[in-house]
């Protein structure tokens, strides 16, 4: 049965840990959505990982719904959430209804997630919602401010500044969000804001007492070559990769393949 918005919140009444990755093509999304991934996520984080920009600035709208269009047809199961890009929503709540309209429309997607939770962002939250664009936020280190912050540093890691991050949470959570992200915070701060909202928290670099996980899926496969320091590689695709490529070019070089 495919996952809904309603069941996630249902797996963090139960206590049922939610998991996530990131895909950016029909085959990978293949293959997460057959392992039982329960929400799949096209991530922004597609500029820097793989079209290797230093930032998620420059991505636009027509090419995360190129993205999203292919994952959707690896899809059975998992719930498909799309990152709304840098400035194709921070406008106006109107721009984002284009947008998120669009994503919806176009890609076939279940979701939006969108970074940030100051009162001007939980208005817009509020109108998807109501024109029934389920929402999924992110808060702490929201990469899209990365210039304002100085870089993809820790957040939240101050009294005030740990206070302003449950604020934007509770706001997101009142606004109608689903489930919220919380990235590069204290597990502690994390724990008090999972405890506090009724919706899923999914942490990245929050420590373990979120309501479930999101990783990169390249880092958790270890395909890239510097991952953040919270990221977990599972296995060394990368290594992996490179021998079976040299074993093909030596093979190529040396009239061993193709046999005969
Ligand atoms: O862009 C992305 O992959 C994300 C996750 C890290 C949450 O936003």
């Amino acid at each position: 049965m495919p996952i809904t918005t309603q069941q996630l919140i249902r797996f963090k009444r139960e206590g049922r840990p939610i998991v996530v990755l990131t895909a950016w093509d029909f085959l990978m999304a293949q293959v997460l959505d057959q392992a039982g991934v329960d929400v799949i996520l096209v991530g922004d984080s597609l500029a820097m990982v793989a079209l290797g920009y230093e930032t998620t600035l420059p991505l636009t709208l027509d090419e995360m719904l190129h993205h999203g269009k292919a994952v959707r047809r690896g899809i059975k199961n998992a719930l498909l959430v799309l990152d709304l890009p840098f400035m194709t929503y921070q406008e106006s709540p109107e721009q984002a209804m284009r947008s998120a309209g669009r994503a919806l429309k176009e890609a076939g997607v279940q979701a939006v997630k969108l970074e940030g939770g100051h009162p001007a962002m939980a208005e817009t939250v509020a109108r998807l919602v109501q024109v029934g664009i389920p929402v999924m936020g992110h808060v702490g280190l929201t990469p899209q401010s990365v210039h304002q912050f100085g870089g993809f540093r820790k957040q939240g890691t101050s009294e005030a500044a740990g206070e302003r991050i449950l604020q934007e949470a509770i706001a997101l959570q009142t606004a109608g969000a689903f489930s919220v992200v919380l990235e590069h915070i204290p597990p502690d701060l994390a724990l008090q804001i999972s405890q506090k909202l009724t919706i899923p928290t999914i942490g990245i670099g929050a420590g373990a007492n979120c309501d479930g996980q999101v990783l990169v899926t390249p880092d958790l496969l270890g395909l890239t070559e510097h991952k953040p320091p919270f990221a977990k590689a599972y296995t060394n695709l990368r290594d992996t990769v490179t021998t079976a490529v040299q074993e093909f070019a030596a093979e190529v070089r040396d009239h061993r393949f193709p046999a005969g």
